[in-house]
């Protein structure tokens, strides 16, 4: 079964400590919380203190997606603020070897993203040192857009040459995932799924969340 990881980014803003303990409750392990900073990206989202408000109200993992420029400054400020996965783009203009150092530094897993038009082997010189990856298939900085599924052709890239080096990092993808199309990523191959829209945007969360898990399942099954 696939990871489903609910991004806070679709979550009701007036009442965020509410809705990551009824997502936990649901059964969700990861959640997902997504930081741009209006550069990388056209939008703003939140701050460490966002991460920090939350950290006490759940055991849940957070997988931290810096959409900055310049994430190398904010690591150790995520990190202290609970962050477990901290995550930095390819595209991004720190130098990646410096963010993956200092993100273990601070005792964290380090992720890196690749973004729709960027090729996976842009993660090749890094993936002996990371523990999670990150594929895109929107462009970041919005929720609730449409997957491009040309994108989940990546991960059998990505999962063969780690499988040369006897590595076994999750890819998780970010970006679209819905249950209309949650098999066909299950079968391209990702471990964990983003999904925004698709369980806050529902009613109710806990069965948008068990749908999403469960197809990903039977998928597998198969
Ligand atoms: C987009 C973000 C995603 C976003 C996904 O830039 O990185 O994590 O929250 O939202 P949905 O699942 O609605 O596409
Ligand atoms: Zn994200």
């Amino acid at each position: 079964m696939a990871i489903i990881a609910p991004s806070l980014l679709s979550a009701d803003f007036t009442r965020m400590g509410e809705e990551v303990r009824e997502i936990e409750s649901a059964g969700a392990k990861v959640l997902h919380i997504d930081i741009m900073d209006g550069h990388f990206v056209p939008n703003l989202t939140f701050g460490y203190s966002m991460v920090k408000a939350l950290r006490p109200l759940t055991g849940m993992v957070f997988d931290v997606h810096l959409m900055m420029t310049d994430p190398l400054n904010y690591i150790e400020n995520f990190a202290k603020a609970g962050s477990d996965i901290i995550t930095v783009h390819t595209e991004c203009d720190s130098d990646l070897g410096e963010c993956i150092d200092l993100i273990h530094k601070c005792g964290k897993k380090a992720g890196l993203s690749v973004k729709p038009k960027t090729s996976p082997e842009a993660l090749f010189p890094y993936l002996d040192r990371i523990e999670h990856i990150l594929v895109m298939t929107v462009e970041p900085g919005f929720g609730g857009q449409s997957m491009m599924p040309e994108c989940l052709d990546k991960i059998a890239v990505i999962k063969s040459e780690c499988a040369l080096r006897g590595l076994k990092t999750p890819v998780m993808i970010d970006g679209g995932v819905n249950a209309g199309n949650v098999k066909r990523a299950a079968q391209a191959g990702a471990d964990m799924m983003v999904a925004g829209n698709a369980v806050f945007g529902a009613k109710d969360r806990a069965a948008a969340f068990s749908e999403l898990s469960e197809s990903s399942e039977i998928c597998i099954k198969k």
